[in-house]
């Protein structure tokens, strides 16, 4: 019988007992998916976003089933940073993974104001910052420019002694900017992609599925996309990088892995299959076994590609 193949990942100061998390908002609020597999099992935990104040969320409907994914606008629904603290983190504090805390505000004081709560509270290993949500007011503003983006992270970075991870939306237009404004800001790591806005109609009432009209479509559909994006950061800067969208077997996170990802994400695909991220682990190290690997470090960046123009495309 082969041994198994050494999964483990470091991010910062961080050892990640192997690269599989699960996607912001996709995972419950806590103990939701307990009954599936221990979350022991997972590299990391990644809460659902926690803001300052309670957040009932947008109005009903607010997620329609799309081809190859959903549309969603939920709008951050949470009871808030003091339920959080009180409620949930004795909860992951028992459970031997990382738990990075996904935080979000509607100013950079509120950034602060959730960093400086969590800093120093044992059990919390990292915070995700959420610049990128489509579904609230203002949730795009601060990755939308990149001066603005550079401030915030700087302003979180100095409060807290925790790593932290910009979570990033491909409606980004400066994308490339933006990214090296969250770098030079001191961001520890990116987290790419947050959901794509996007609508649906029912023909019958001529009224949208989403009570919102827009929400943020994942899954499936927006993988080669999210592909693409983790694939641009790592070629452009050395920053490590939590990859999700469309992530759903190891054959999908093995292609963000070889593109440079350091940790994959597993969103909408829990609803499908709440087993999916036991069967990424699984379904990884059987890769490494069969094609002769010991480590997930012998692939990650591996891609193969030939000289290509700046479109990307193959050149000639
Ligand atoms: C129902 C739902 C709720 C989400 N809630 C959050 C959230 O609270 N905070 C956040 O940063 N991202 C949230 N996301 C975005 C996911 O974390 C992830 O970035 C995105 O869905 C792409 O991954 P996927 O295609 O694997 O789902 C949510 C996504 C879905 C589908």
């Amino acid at each position: 019988m082969k041994s198994k193949p050494n999964l483990k990942t470091k991010i910062a100061e961080l050892e990640f007992k192997n690269p599989v998390t699960v996607a912001s908002g996709t995972f419950g609020s806590k103990d939701e998916y307990a009954k599936f597999f221990s979350y022991e099992k997972l590299g990391a935990v990644i809460t659902k976003t926690v803001t300052r104040k309670p957040r009932t969320g947008n109005a009903m409907p607010r997620i329609w089933e799309t081809p190859s994914g959903m549309l969603n606008a939920i709008g951050l629904q949470n009871k808030g940073i003091d339920d959080f603290i009180e409620n949930k983190i004795p909860y992951f504090r028992r459970i031997k993974t990382h738990l990075i805390v996904n935080i979000a505000g509607e100013s950079v004081d509120d950034f602060v104001y959730l960093a400086k709560q969590l800093d120093g509270i044992k059990g919390v290993a990292a915070l995700e910052l959420n610049l990128s949500c489509p579904n609230v007011d203002k949730g795009l503003e601060f990755c939308s420019k990149s001066s603005l983006t550079y401030e915030l992270v700087k302003a979180v970075k100095e409060t807290t002694a925790l790593p932290i991870f910009t979570k990033l939306s491909p409606e980004a237009h400066d994308f490339l900017n933006v990214v090296e404004a969250a770098i030079k800001a001191g961001t520890d790591g990116l987290s790419l992609i947050n959901t794509i806005r996007g609508m649906a109609v029912n023909v019958e009432t001529m009224k949208p599925r989403l009570a919102k009209v827009m929400g943020g479509l994942s899954g499936p559909a927006i993988r080669p996309i999210a592909l693409r994006y983790v694939y641009e950061a790592k070629s452009h800067f050395d920053i490590p990088v939590i990859a999700k969208g469309g992530i759903a077997t190891a054959q999908d996170a093995l292609e963000f892995i070889i593109v440079g990802a350091d940790l994959v994400a597993v969103g909408t695909a829990n609803f499908v299959n709440p087993y999916a991220t036991m069967e990424v682990i699984e379904g990884i190290s059987r890769y490494l076994n069969t094609h002769g690997y010991r480590s997930i470090a012998e692939i990650r960046g591996k891609l193969k590609t030939e000289k290509t123009n700046t479109m990307g495309t193959t050149a000639g």
